[in-house]
């Protein structure tokens, strides 16, 4: 479907948070077998950032919402809905939305938590779009926050060295014609889930000393089962969400991919025909920050100057689930 006449909800503003800590591939080389030399060049990534003891998901994510209330220039209480996306909340319930809700004084908001991993970001932003068209909600904020440094063994190689914690938070506000969603696209294939998922600490696995002495709660993945499909699925669906909206994908001024793997990107780069100047890329900075990472690379390409008006810009991400999804904004 075309939504672009129909459309009048925009991105009024964006703001991401990052901890202060900084563990670079060196930092890694002490505490896996591996090298900074391996790390660059299988991933891209330099650095990621760690959360510090006393900060949990909600904090991450109230931070990057306070500065997205700043730069939308938006009271707290405006806020009808508030959607957070995370694979590691701050408890299984209350929601991290209600925690986070509290301490932003978000009084009015509704609120609740979106579990669909590295995808979560752009899954919520349609849901707060389509949820705002069929309802009286005026202005909704998503943030996609993530604390890995809590649910990566520490001890496995194939997994600690990629990813990295933070948050990032988009405000939508109806009445506004410009930066709004233009088409999308969106899948889940659950005959996949076990390429990337944390074995226990929910109903199937109830904690245990087992779970634990088995390190069933940390993150295990098939990393080049995922590599493959994150390759083929984004071009896939990033040529469909075009086609809804009737473009090519020689319309496409910025892509701003999932920064999971600099060898994704530049593969899907090339199938796309799109120079890499055209492609979003800080992953070297944060390493994958799952759904926090569209919301921190939107924010940083805006302040790099890197979309202009009217531009056609292209969020494209994939995850467990396996979840996938694309979202094409006019500027
Ligand atoms: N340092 C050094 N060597 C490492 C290593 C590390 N951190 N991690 C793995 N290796 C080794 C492997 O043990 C293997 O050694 P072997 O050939 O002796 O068995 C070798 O490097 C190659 O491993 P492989 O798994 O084939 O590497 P790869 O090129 O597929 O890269 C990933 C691994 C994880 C970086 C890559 O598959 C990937 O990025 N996948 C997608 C993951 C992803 O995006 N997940 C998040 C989804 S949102």
């Amino acid at each position: 479907m075309n939504k672009e006449n129909s459309n009048n909800i925009g991105i009024a503003g964006t703001g991401f948070y990052i901890p202060e800590r900084i563990l670079t591939n060196f930092d890694l080389e002490k505490i896996v077998d591996t090298t900074d030399e391996w790390i660059r060049t299988r991933t891209g990534i330099e650095e990621r950032r760690t959360a510090s003891d006393e900060e949990a998901t909600s904090d991450l994510a109230a931070k990057a919402g306070e500065k997205a209330l700043k730069d939308a220039d938006i009271n707290p209480k405006e806020i009808d809905l508030l959607i957070i996306a995370t694979h590691f909340p701050d408890h299984h319930f209350p929601s991290t939305a209600c925690i986070t809700q509290h301490k932003l004084g978000m009084k009015n908001a509704v609120c609740f938590d979106l579990s669909a991993a590295c995808t979560g970001s752009i899954y919520s932003l349609y849901v707060a779009e389509s949820l705002m068209k069929n309802s009286n909600y005026k202005t909704a904020m998503i943030i996609g926050t993530e604390i890995f440094s809590r649910t990566v063994d520490w001890q496995d190689r194939n997994t600690c060295i990629l990813f990295g914690d933070g948050a990032g938070a988009i405000i939508l506000k109806k009445g506004q014609k410009e930066k709004s969603i233009i088409s999308f696209d969106f899948g889940s294939d659950g005959s996949n889930a076990d390429l990337i998922k944390i074995p226990a600490g929910g109903s199937r696995l109830p904690p245990t000393i087992n779970t634990i002495r088995n390190k069933q709660h940390y993150i295990q993945m098939e990393g080049k089962k995922v590599y493959r499909f994150a390759k083929k699925m984004m071009v896939h669906s990033v040529n469909k969400a075009l086609e809804k909206a009737e473009l090519s994908r020689k319309d496409i001024d910025l892509l701003i991919p999932h920064q999971a793997n600099i060898r994704i990107l530049k593969a899907v780069a090339k199938k796309l025909h799109l120079p890499l100047e055209k492609i979003m890329i800080n992953l070297q900075k944060y390493g994958n920050t799952s759904a926090a990472s569209i919301p921190i690379a939107l924010d940083e390409a805006i302040s790099e100057g890197k979309i202009k008006e009217g531009d056609i810009v292209v969020l494209t991400a994939f995850g467990a689930g396996l979840t996938w999804g694309e979202i094409v904004i006019r500027w």
